[in-house]
């Protein structure tokens, strides 16, 4: 009897701690590409989320906050969409985040709407993604917020002629889009256009053309990492920049992940966008600290880390604000009204729009300390998308 009323308070002892600390349990499903050619887009949106992690703890208002990985393998909507309805039915998650490219944040638009299950984007920024579904909330940019700055910039110093080079889907199509309007509005000639391909591109008949063109700049859009390299080296090879061609481009190109594997030839390069590792304020400054404590050093963060690091600190807000009780409507309430002092500045969610209102910085790629950095020397404040304006 005895052993027995024993044997059942430590079941109960132990029924107390571990289901109840599983109870409160909030799962992030991060839905990211962690393999394939853009398997560095996954790792440093999980850096990004480690760094904050490493700052906050993993818990918030008693509530532990688990993230449960799934991997896209690259643009594959229908991966997309498979791993996202499993970690709706089966990981039972509250949060659905990440999306490096837009085809994988298309995809999943309609699971968030049918399921309430808020969905913060960290990273995919063809401007039509946030009006796929009312559960989006982006915590990236939109290739339209960064082109007009670079446009504007450029016509105000004095280019004239442009050729444009983009990647061949949402995002790229926007940028070369964009640019060509703002560009042309400001007085400048558009020489030529081109239109690369997502998977594979092969860049040295590009870069033909354009030198063939003849134009002042060319302006590219290129997804971030290997490919801003590839065409650098093409660039480089068929000697554009001896032939006084400058480059121009949102920053994507010199995504702080690769800048040092560009060399030489991406020093000088002018860019619009909204993070640099160079940028230089408190909350920065502990924000890389964070990411090297949690991450090593052996990669810098970009412009994906930092998304995903502000992107968290909504989630800990929502988390906080609702006590654990994630219902769709109310989080998007406390998603769509979130501000902080990112790393990359000041930023608001827009809550009519669920896009963010953030600092366009103009960059010059420079050496500091033996290493490349986007170093800031103008900005434009407060820049909202201009696609829902
Ligand atoms: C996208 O697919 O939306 C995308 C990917 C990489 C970028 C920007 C946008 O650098």
């Amino acid at each position: 009897m005895t052993k027995t009323l024993g044997a059942v308070a430590t079941a109960l002892a132990a029924w107390m701690t571990a289901p109840a600390a599983l109870a409160d349990t909030i799962k992030v499903g991060l839905v990211g590409e962690f393999s394939g050619p853009f398997a560095d887009y996954g790792k440093e949106m999980m850096a990004g989320i480690k760094a904050y992690q490493k700052i906050h703890g993993d818990t918030v208002g008693g509530h532990k906050i688990e993230i449960v990985t799934k991997d896209t393998t690259g643009p594959s909507p229908e991966i997309a969409k498979r791993v996202a309805q499993e970690l709706i039915v089966q990981d039972k998650v509250q949060f659905l985040a990440g999306f490096g490219l837009t085809p994988n944040a298309m995809a999943v638009a309609p699971i968030a709407t049918q399921s309430k299950t808020p969905m913060v984007v960290m990273n995919a920024a063809t401007a039509a993604i946030t009006t796929a579904s009312p559960y989006i909330v982006r915590f990236s940019f939109t290739l339209p917020q960064m082109t007009v700055p670079m446009a504007t910039w450029a016509s105000k110093n004095g280019v004239k002629s442009v050729y444009t080079v983009a990647s061949d889907y949402g995002p790229g199509i926007d940028a070369e889009e964009t640019f060509i309007k703002a560009f042309k509005a400001n007085g400048g000639t558009i020489v030529g256009s081109v239109r690369v391909p997502l998977k594979s591109p092969e860049f040295a008949p590009f870069v033909q053309r354009v030198k063939d063109a003849k134009p002042q700049a060319v302006f590219v859009f290129l997804p971030a990492g290997e490919q801003g390299i590839a065409f650098m080296k093409s660039f480089n090879e068929r000697g554009l920049a001896q032939a006084g061609i400058k480059v121009i481009a949102p920053g994507d190109l010199t995504d702080d992940n690769v800048l040092d594997a560009m060399g030489d030839p991406i020093l000088g390069v002018i860019t619009t966008h909204n993070y640099s590792a160079a940028h230089d304020s408190p909350e920065n400054k502990a924000f890389l600290k964070a990411f090297a404590d949690a991450n090593g050093t052996s990669m810098r963060p970009n412009f994906m880390a930092v998304a995903a690091y502000d992107g968290m600190a909504a989630i800990y807000e929502t988390v906080r604000k609702l006590n654990g009780k994630i219902d769709g409507e109310k989080a998007m309430d406390v998603l769509k009204n979130f501000k902080t002092t990112s790393p990359r500045g000041a930023v608001a969610i827009d809550p009519a729009t669920r896009e963010i209102v953030e600092t366009v910085y103009v960059r010059r790629v420079e050496r500091r300390d033996g290493k490349l950095y986007n170093v800031e020397f103008d900005s434009f404040p407060n820049v909202k998308d201009p696609t829902k304006e």
